[in-house]
């Protein structure tokens, strides 16, 4: 099964390039399911329903979430109805984080993909364990059994953190990759026991800007360590950043993995899709 997966999507520039590129992606490339981190579609902050139903209508399947997934308080009812849309799994108990963590997708051709989304715990605001979590949701669907794959939206800030996740769930995913730092890793590999793995999948953004921002702000909180204003999303023309990952049919596990990264001004990569396997 060939699979797309993009990373953190960063306001309308963003959202238009999701809308531009994916449906000719989908076709070049024969993705199968397209997942898109989206906690900063809604003008850099969340997500609500229309900004939702751009990505979904741009023909992405799942869209997963991180630290800004209720900043806009809509999302906290839209999220129970939108089954399509999944947060972070790792919350406590006792906060009945409305929606679900993980959501077993079946894809037009019949076939079962697990999405799962983890908020890492290093200087970021601490849930809780997503080791532990991972692990109950891996135990009770196992990869080329209970789902034909399986994909981790690691969204963290600590690489260490998004590096150690993939190789706890090295054999038992299809694919781990991290979000939340918006700059694509060139780490893409298949770690030894055959899941797919990169430590950040990269942003949607306008990369003329401070991790998807525009600049004047940012620039001037690190020099002055005065705000003067919120942050705003870059508005020129967005890369699309993410990774392309083909299973193994029976056993779920990753064949093939290679960066995405198409418009706007980082170096472009768009994978061959009638290359084989390295390997
Ligand atoms: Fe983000
Ligand atoms: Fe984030």
């Amino acid at each position: 099964m060939r699979l797309g997966f993009f990373g953190d999507v960063v306001g309308r520039s963003c959202r238009e390039a999701v809308a531009r590129h994916i449906p000719s992606l989908r076709r070049r490339l024969g993705l199968e399911f397209v997942v898109v981190n989206a906690e900063n579609a809604a003008a850099g902050f969340g997500i609500t329903e229309n900004t939702a139903g751009e990505l979904f209508a741009a023909g992405v399947d799942c869209l997963t979430l991180g630290n800004h997934a209720w900043d806009q308080k809509e999302a906290l009812t839209y999220i129970v109805r939108e089954e399509r849309l999944i947060r972070p799994l790792n919350y406590p108990a006792f906060a009945a984080a409305p929606g679900r963590g993980a959501q077993l997708f079946t894809t037009d051709r019949g076939r079962r993909v697990l999405v799962i989304n983890l908020l890492g715990r290093v200087h970021m605001d601490s849930l809780d364990d997503a080791f532990a979590a991972v692990d109950r949701e891996l135990e009770a669907c196992h990869l080329g059994a209970g789902a034909d794959a399986i994909v981790v939206d690691m969204h963290a800030e600590a690489t260490s953190e998004k590096m150690a996740m993939g190789h706890f769930c090295d054999g038992r995913a299809s694919l781990v990759v991290g979000t939340h730092s918006h700059v694509p890793t060139a780490d893409a590999q298949i770690l030894p026991n055959g899941t797919a793995y990169q430590t950040d999948a990269g942003a949607c953004a306008d990369y003329d800007s401070v991790i998807g921002n525009q600049k004047e702000e940012p620039i001037r909180r690190f020099t002055t360590r005065i705000s003067q204003g919120r942050f705003k999303p870059a508005e020129g023309e967005a890369t699309l950043c993410g990774v392309f990952v083909e299973t193994d049919e029976a056993s779920g596990l990753a064949r093939r993995i290679e960066p995405i990264r198409i418009g706007g001004r980082l170096s472009q990569t768009v994978p061959d899709p009638t290359m084989a396997p390295a390997g």
